[in-house]
């Protein structure tokens, strides 16, 4: 049971399972995704995946679906709100949505006795670390936004209500997760405006916006501008799959187990705009504007626990991550029009 199946890692995910040879099915309310998914990964795995398009805030209807599918040995969990801004303006819908879902997932899981649950955690929960690289004993820090507010209490409920329990839950730090499948059939398509990065950068490149604002050039960084471990989400969605078995083999100790996927390569902003301008051979627009408020300066990851745990290693670079978003920028405008 993957949640939040037809946003942008689900989607990565349920190919590499389909791939794998599990029976998947997707929760997903659509708030920041859509159904053509479905036919992509289709197209990529032959596999037609079912989508309950379900609020996973409605306990009842969250019930019944698991009802509607008795033999899950794993529930990955991905649905929720993830930007930033918005959770500053909004933080009550914050709270609410990434709060109770979790909670109404935890419990099926917990009470059918699904042997385990991963879920979606962020580096944002290190805040501005006083050392780099970060690893998972790194000492955490007050959230920035209710955003990061909610993956710091999703990870601390999980572990409270996994304690004891027979299910293994895993809490995966994501660093950045960028990029698309390599195909070209699949990537990053919110429904909402985007706000990150990579697609700021493709997105721009294609035409659908003037220029990128480097939001900064005076941290103290080897440029400037802000460091970030950018990791390509075909990898992020690998680990998935290697911590569900992990977890169903009980190769796992601790009730949830923390772990960070980052490559362990700390990028600059303006590296980002040179690895998309050398991959693509298209000239960026792109001008130096202020810095953002609440970002870090620099955050790159330990990912030793990662390795030795799940024996999971990065495939792609920061090359391949900007090769794949933008082969997939254009093939998506293709389709839209
Ligand atoms: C942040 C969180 C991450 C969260 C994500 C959700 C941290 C360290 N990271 O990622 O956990 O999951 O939001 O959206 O808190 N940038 C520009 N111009 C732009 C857009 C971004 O210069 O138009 C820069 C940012 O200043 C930053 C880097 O690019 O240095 C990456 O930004 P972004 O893609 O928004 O992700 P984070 O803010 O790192």
């Amino acid at each position: 049971m993957v949640t939040g199946g037809m946003g942008y890692i689900g989607s990565h995910t349920l190919v590499v399972l389909i791939e794998a040879g599990y029976d998947v099915v997707s929760i997903d309310n659509l708030s920041n995704s859509d159904l053509n998914v479905i036919g992509q990964i289709e197209k990529i795995t032959g596999v037609h995946v079912e989508n309950l398009n379900i609020d996973l805030c409605d306990v009842e209807a969250v019930a019944i679906a698991f009802d509607k599918h008795p033999d899950i040995v794993g529930v990955i969990h991905f649905a929720a709100y993830k930007a930033v801004g918005e959770s500053v303006e909004h933080p009550l819908m914050y709270y609410r949505n990434n709060l109770v879902s979790l909670i109404n997932v935890i419990q099926e899981v917990k009470s059918r006795g699904i042997p385990c649950m991963v879920y979606s955690s962020s580096c944002t929960v290190y805040g501005v670390p006083d050392k780099l690289p970060v690893t998972e004993l790194t000492p955490l820090k007050p959230a920035e936004s209710p955003y990061g507010q909610t993956k710091q209490m999703g990870e601390q409920i999980l572990l409270d209500a996994l304690k004891g329990s027979k299910t293994q839950g895993v809490s995966l730090r994501y660093f950045n997760p960028a990029g698309a499948h390599p195909t070209g059939l699949m990537g990053e398509s919110p429904v909402n405006v985007a706000l990150n990065l990579v697609p700021v950068i493709t997105e721009t490149a294609a035409g659908l916006r003037d220029e990128v604002v480097v939001f900064g050039d005076d941290y103290e960084t080897r440029d400037g501008t802000c460091v970030r471990d950018y990791v390509h989400v075909m990898d992020i969605a690998r680990a998935h799959k290697l911590a569900l078995e992990a977890a169903m083999a009980g190769k796992l100790s601790s009730p949830v187990e923390t772990i960070n996927m980052g490559i362990g390569q700390g990028v600059t902003v303006m590296e980002v705009i040179l690895a998309f301008q050398k991959t693509s051979g298209v000239d960026l627009n792109y001008h130096i504007g202020p810095a953002r408020p609440g970002d870090v300066p620099a955050i790159y990851a330990d990912y030793s626990k990662a390795a030795s745990l799940l024996g999971w290693e990065p495939k792609f670079t920061i090359d391949d991550i900007m090769k794949t978003a933008w082969v997939w920028e254009l093939k998506r405008r293709k389709q839209l029009t």
